[in-house]
């Protein structure tokens, strides 16, 4: 699938049919995962496959009671290994880089599993040290996100984005945009209206607050 696709199809499933996930497919969601960046590529990731009846139900009393979880023929836990990441930088590595590339590594999986029609939801409302126990996970070992994996029959909509021009800022915090700096002419009908928010907005606050964007 081009990965423009898989972008715009990938959502969060939250029910789950009997279908069972192959091998194969999952070997390649996981590789998909071991590809992503990391720090110093540490890639201080591991993951455990959870696929026992008895732990997924635990696993879903322990991520604040989302019973929905364990209909997910399996999960897979993202762990961090804390130790290299913290020995090569210190503190700004055990608070940001350990969590962020493992959160590479999540995204990975999530559009890999878009690209093979599979489902899954990224979960992260649990309770640390209940996961870290029914695991057996060490001490240095930090679980980082469970992943649903498997197949819904359901069609989940894409939910709403804010438009770009909601989001951007032109060569500092609430800086405009200056004409000619941004080669929009190889962007489509769309692209360009949204950044030049010449786009037909609604009234309200976003109106409002799309003002501020409008003629650079
Ligand atoms: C860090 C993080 C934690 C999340 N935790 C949960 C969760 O505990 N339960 C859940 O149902 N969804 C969870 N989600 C999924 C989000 O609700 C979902 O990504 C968001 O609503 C956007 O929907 P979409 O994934 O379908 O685009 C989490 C997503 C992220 C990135």
């Amino acid at each position: 699938m081009e990965l423009d696709q898989c972008l715009e199809k990938r959502a969060s499933y939250r029910t789950y049919n009997d279908k069972q996930v192959a091998w194969e497919d999952l070997i390649s969601v996981l590789n998909a995962a071991r590809l992503a960046p990391s720090s110093g590529n540490l890639q201080n990731w591991s993951f455990i496959i959870v696929q026992k009846q008895e732990v997924r139900e635990e696993i879903s009393k322990a991520a604040l009671n989302q019973v929905w979880i364990n209909q997910a023929p399996i999960l897979i836990v993202v762990c961090s290994r804390m130790e290299n990441v913290k020995r090569h930088y210190g503190d700004r590595g055990e608070r940001l880089y350990a969590i962020q590339n493992c959160a590479a590594a999540i995204n990975n999986i999530l559009l890999k599993t878009a690209d093979l029609g599979i489902a899954s939801c990224w979960v992260n409302a649990f309770d640390d040290e209940a996961i870290k126990r029914i695991l057996k996970i060490p001490e240095t070992v930090v679980p980082q996100g469970i992943i649903t994996i498997g197949y819904s029959n359901e069609r989940v909509e894409k939910m709403k984005r804010y438009d770009l021009d909601l989001l951007l800022h032109f060569d500092e915090w609430n800086g405009k945009k200056v004409e000619g700096l941004f080669p929009l002419k190889q962007h489509s009908k769309e692209l360009k209206e949204t950044v030049l928010g010449t786009k037909e907005k609604g009234k309200g606050f976003f109106a409002n607050f799309l003002s501020r964007f409008k003629k650079r």
